[in-house]
Order: structure tokens, then sequence, then C-alpha cells
């Protein structure tokens, strides 16, 4: 059920969590999935729910960078600047574990990844549940991200008993996560926080992370993720006048030429702002899949900035399409 993030439903959330049970939660970034991070149980309802495989471990949110000694042990120099420029916000740190944290959580790995969300309703509820709180995205494992409360309840339905509705996501792509648990700091995930911006504060390149692993660290890391269930394919150049088949939907960057033949069409920002398209990238993969379309065409936006998370999450999109529809 989707309720109001007021009091009272903060309060349900708060006792549900206690109770063991999920609880879907908004964050800037996308919605999360959440369990109370010490409660075993709870974080495995979160692999049910979410279809997840167990290799694949969870993000630990917290209220504060206070809070990581709670999750995380020997905090190198490095995250204690990283969360002074960027928490609260869709930065997520790679560190040490505490053994103490259900092995669940970290899917057997000796590292742990943690945020501090900004979603005032993340916050407050982190705060009155005084927990952290394992949460990954809200949705079927390798589906499409949800960036409203309604996408959550369309993809999860009646095993969540509660989504809390804090409106539209305003960054729209989940946070890029960075590796401190190694000897250099390394990028898993590109996200919601331009790269770029981390290596100034850094003073020093961030070294890419291992792109696919079979046992990825990073499940944003496999090929095919994100993914809607209409085909998805990316187009080379910019869709062409004449393009496109009354069947197909088409993803727009800026917008689409004057005589295409697309059925539908969604644009990410006519003003072609990376913010803007980042925000709205979900919301409409979400609309498109739910119109039974044959199949869904997207450009992909300038690799710069945020347009690197968005390229990264088409590409899996596509990938996945690749591999399920030969
Ligand atoms: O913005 C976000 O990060 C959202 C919101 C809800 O906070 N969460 C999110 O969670 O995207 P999820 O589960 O969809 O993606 C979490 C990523 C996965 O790719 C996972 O493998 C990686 O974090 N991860 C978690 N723990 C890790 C660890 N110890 N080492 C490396 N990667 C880890
Ligand atoms: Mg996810």
């Amino acid at each position: 059920m989707i309720r109001p993030a007021d009091e009272a439903g903060l309060r349900e959330a708060v006792r549900l969590l206690k109770a063991g049970s999920v609880v879907g939660m908004p964050t800037e970034t996308v919605y999360g999935l959440a369990a109370d991070a010490f409660q075993a149980g709870a974080c495995a309802r979160v692999f049910a729910v979410k279809a997840r495989p167990s290799f694949d471990p969870l993000i630990v949110h917290v209220a504060e960078a206070g809070w990581l000694e709670r999750v995380a042990v020997r905090v190198p120099d490095a995250a204690r600047v990283l969360a002074r420029a960027f928490w609260p916000g869709p930065l997520t740190l790679v560190l040490a574990r505490r053994p103490e944290l259900p092995g669940i959580v970290t899917a057997g790995l000796d590292t742990v990844a943690v945020r501090v969300p900004s979603h005032p309703v993340a916050l407050a509820l982190l705060r009155m549940a005084d927990t952290p709180l394992a949460a990954p995205s809200a949705n079927r494992f390798g589906g499409l991200s949800p960036t409203r409360a309604e996408h959550v309840q369309l993809g999860l339905g009646k095993a969540v008993e509660l989504v809390l509705d804090g409106g539209p996501c305003r960054i729209g792509v989940e946070s890029t996560i960075v590796d401190l648990s190694g000897p250099e700091p390394a990028l898993l995930r590109p996200g919601g926080l331009d790269s770029e911006a981390i290596e100034s504060v850094l003073g020093r390149t961030l070294r890419q992370g291992p792109a696919v692993l079979e046992r990825p660290l990073a499940p944003g890391q496999l090929a095919g993720h994100y993914a809607p269930a209409t085909p998805l394919r990316l187009l080379a150049a910019p869709a062409a006048v004449d393009s496109g088949a009354a069947g197909l939907g088409l993803l727009a960057f800026q917008g689409a030429p004057g005589h295409h033949h697309y059925g539908e069409v969604e644009i990410l920002s006519a003003t072609g702002d990376l913010a803007e398209a980042a925000a709205r990238l979900f919301d409409c993969l979400h609309r498109l899949d739910g119109l039974r379309l044959d199949g869904i065409e997207a450009e992909t936006v300038p690799s710069r900035g945020l347009g690197r998370a968005i390229n990264d999450r088409l590409i899996r999109a596509a990938e996945r399409t690749r591999v399920e529809h030969p």
C-alpha cells in the first residue's frame, strides 16, 4: 500500500521495519526496498521480494557520517573527505565491513557499501528507526529502477506492505559507487554524482573498477540490467526523419524529428539538460514499457557528467534485451 510519508506513515514504517518486514522508501536517486540491516531475516526478505541473486550485496543507508562506525571499520581519510563534501547525497562508499553486520547484507564480502541519502523522508525514517537500513533499488532484479512510489507497487505488488510516498525522485539514477577498501579508490558504478566532482575533491583520478565480472562487485556492473520488459535497442545516431514504425516507441534525448513514424515518443530533456534527462530516464522507460509496444529505440546522450550514468543504464538495458530476445 502506498502511504503519505507523514508522521503516521513514518511510524507505521518503523513498526514494520522493527518487526522484520521490508518497506518501500523514497531516496533522492531511486526508491529503495528497506530492511533493518542488523536483522538477517529481514534482509533475506529483500532478496526474496526482489528475486535478487544472493551474490549481489545491498547498500546500507545511514542517517549521517557519524553512523559509519556502526557498519564499517578502518574508515580511511578519503571516506571522511568525500562524506564531508557529498553527504547527504548520491554517493556510495565501499569500506571494510564491521563483522557484526549480518553476512547476507554484504553477500559474504568483507566490505560494505554505505551512503547517507539526502531525501528528507529517508533521513526521517533512518532517525526514527535508529538503525542502518539495507536498501537496494525497489524493483525486481534486473528490471527498471523505480523513481515513483507507483513504480514500486507496480513492480513488486503485494509483497511490499508499505511504500512511503516521497514524490518523484529528484535525481533519478542510482548513486555513484566508489570503492575505498583497496589501495586506490575505484569507480564501480557511474551514477547521480559526477565522477569528476569526486576526483577534484580527492585530488586524484579514480581507477575504473572492473567492468563486467563473472562474480560482479556491483551488479549494476552486470551486462543486462535496468531493463524494461519491452525489447530495447540503442540507436547509433539520433532518430532520423522517417525512422520508426507505429509499433515502436522512441526514447529521445532532446526531441524527435518532425516526420518520424514512431507510435510513441518520450523526450528526456527538450533543452538538453542532463540532470533533467537523468531525473526522467526511468519514468519515461516505465511509461513506454507500459504501452505493450513491439520495441523501444533509444538515443544515447552526450557522455559527460550525468550523461555517463544515463548511457551506462541504457547500454545495460539494451544488452539485457539482446541476451533475452536473440
Ligand atoms: O542510489 C542508490 O544507490 C539506490 C538507493 C536506493 O540508495 N540503491 C541501489 O541499490 O542502487 P542496488 O542494490 O540496486 O545497487 C547496489 C549496488 C549493487 O550494484 C551492489 O553490487 C553494489 O551496490 N554493492 C553493494 N555492496 C557492495 C560491496 N560491498 N562491494 C561492491 N559493490 C557493492
Ligand atoms: Mg538496482
